[in-house]
């Protein structure tokens, strides 16, 4: 039960927000959500569903802006996408306190998310005029002669896309500023937890100078949102979210091509070629990988595996660290908090009984372990049994373990075996072993001297196994986003 309407909340975000079917706003679809204040358990605001007409309505929108879409300019594009940026960039403070709100982010979290959104859009709009295509020498052999291939990108048309709650900005952004880059219409469904960030968003892209029908943004209900992955009129769907949410989209997506970023239980090494005058530094960034935004992200640091010559002196600095982190707990509006609450009470359930599980099963708890309603404590474990839930899943919370090796390539091997490969990290200053790194472990991304959280809005973005597959990362989402074609010139230039 939420406790009461519109108080505290109600100085960050609005009691109502419209949806968007078709570039308009909707306000009245005869169903609502709430979405609640994830510090303060209150209703924070109360949001329209779409329903299976409206869903109807704004994959119709996008068929008739298809072509309007394909034929903007570079130039309008890149406008376009600027101003949505400049438009971001003004609403920092409302977007970021709205994204506490809705999320319980901390606004020091909140604040760095909206910054990678600015860029995310500005990226865009510089993508959005380097779409380059290639001339290529076709004359390869005696039966060839007198052919030269050109290729050139199209867009794929109408383009659906789901959205995690974990960074309810700027992974819609990622999915909206590449679609406006590549010139294609689109359908997003955000989180039902956090929709309020994505329809503000919303209202920027109203005010765009994009062909009507363009764009569609609501929250529907699940049943409703199988629409988004099985309708044949959309010819991508990109979704962010759970490994077991993922292939099943993947499984109703028929023709369409499906791009999954799914979890992750990113790996951190830290060898012993590496000097020891770096060992406090390296615990700071492991405990921040590990536990921002409450450990709720992809590629938060949930394995490490420290060589034996530091191992000793690195836990010793991670158990110190993550006590006084442990004290910044609180109201996720204080800049100065650390820990805020995580998405919701039963999440703090769920990771507290992954790690009571472990512990019962022989890991050895160094710090945190607590919860208090919907917060968790800054957890570390050592050793977790290798059949452990918590050494086999993903946590998506504040909490990772450590555990030792002696054989580099071993612990490669250790890596290795997990269900998941989206990115790691490994702190060396040895660059065979980097390469070796590079070369063998399977992960979408390797970050070299430091930790796999790392993720810079331009760089291809996306994972392997049960990590999904397709890559984000403004380039790499237009080349999703788009097909290429060739044309092939006959005794062109031959006079
Ligand atoms: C994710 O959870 O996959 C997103 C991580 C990020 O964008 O930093």
């Amino acid at each position: 039960m939420s406790k009461q309407l519109f108080t505290r909340t109600a100085q960050y975000v609005k009691q109502s927000y419209p949806i968007y079917v078709g570039s308009k706003p909707v306000t009245n679809t005869g169903s609502t959500l709430n979405v609640i204040d994830k510090y303060t358990g209150e209703v924070a605001s109360t949001i329209p569903m779409a329903n299976k007409s409206l869903i109807e309505e704004s994959i119709i929108g996008n068929q008739k802006a298809t072509l309007q879409m394909k034929n903007l300019t570079p130039a309008h594009k890149k406008q376009v996408l600027l101003d949505i940026a400049d438009k971001i960039k003004k609403k920092s403070d409302d977007f970021a306190r709205a994204i506490v709100v809705e999320v319980g982010k901390p606004l020091v979290d909140a604040n760095a998310e909206v910054g990678r959104a600015i860029d995310t859009f500005t990226i865009a709009a510089e993508e959005a005029i380097r779409q380059y295509g290639e001339v290529m020498p076709l004359e390869i052999s005696h039966r060839n002669l007198g052919f030269t291939g050109m290729t050139k990108r199209f867009p794929l048309g109408p383009i659906s896309m789901i959205a995690p709650f974990n960074f309810p900005l700027n992974l819609c952004a990622h999915k909206i500023a590449p679609a406006i880059a590549a010139g294609c219409p689109f359908v997003l469904k955000p989180s039902d937890r956090t929709p309020i960030s994505a329809l503000m968003l919303g209202e920027l892209l109203a005010e765009a100078d994009l062909p009507e029908g363009a764009f569609s943004i609501f929250p529907t209900t699940l049943e409703d949102a199988s629409i988004l992955s099985k309708d044949d009129r959309f010819k991508l769907v990109s979704f962010t979210g759970s490994p077991g949410v993922g292939w099943k989209i993947k499984n109703e997506a028929g023709k369409k091509k499906v791009v999954l970023e799914l979890g992750g239980d990113a790996a951190c090494i830290v060898d012993n070629d590496i000097s020891k005058s770096k060992l406090q530094h390296i615990a700071n960034r492991i405990l921040f990988g590990g536990f921002y935004a409450q450990g709720q992200s992809c590629i938060s640091v949930q394995r490490v595996y420290i060589h034996d010559s530091h191992y000793d002196e690195l836990k010793a600095l991670l158990v110190a660290g993550a006590g006084p982190l442990n004290k910044r707990q609180g109201d996720p509006m204080d800049i100065n908090t650390f820990v805020g609450p995580m998405i919701s009470e039963n999440d703090a359930i769920r990771v507290d009984k992954t790690i009571n599980d472990a512990v019962k099963q022989g890991a050895k708890l160094l710090v945190g372990g607590k919860r208090n309603g919907p917060f968790y404590d800054l957890t570390i474990l050592e050793d977790p049994p290798k059949d452990s839930h918590f050494a086999c899943n993903e946590i998506f919370g504040p909490a990772f373990y450590i555990e030792r090796f002696t054989d580099f390539k071993e612990v490669v091997e250790r890596v290795n075996k997990s269900q998941f490969g989206l990115q790691a990290g490994l702190f060396t200053d040895n660059i065979h072993k980097a390469y070796y790194a590079f070369d063998n472990i399977e992960v979408g991304g390797l970050v070299i001297n430091d930790i796999p959280s790392v993720r810079v809005d331009s760089q291809p973005y996306g994972g392997i196994k049960d990590s999904g597959f397709g890559r984000e990362g403004i380039r790499n989402t237009i080349e999703e986003y788009t097909e290429m074609k060739l044309m092939i010139l006959k005794d062109v230039g031959k006079l």
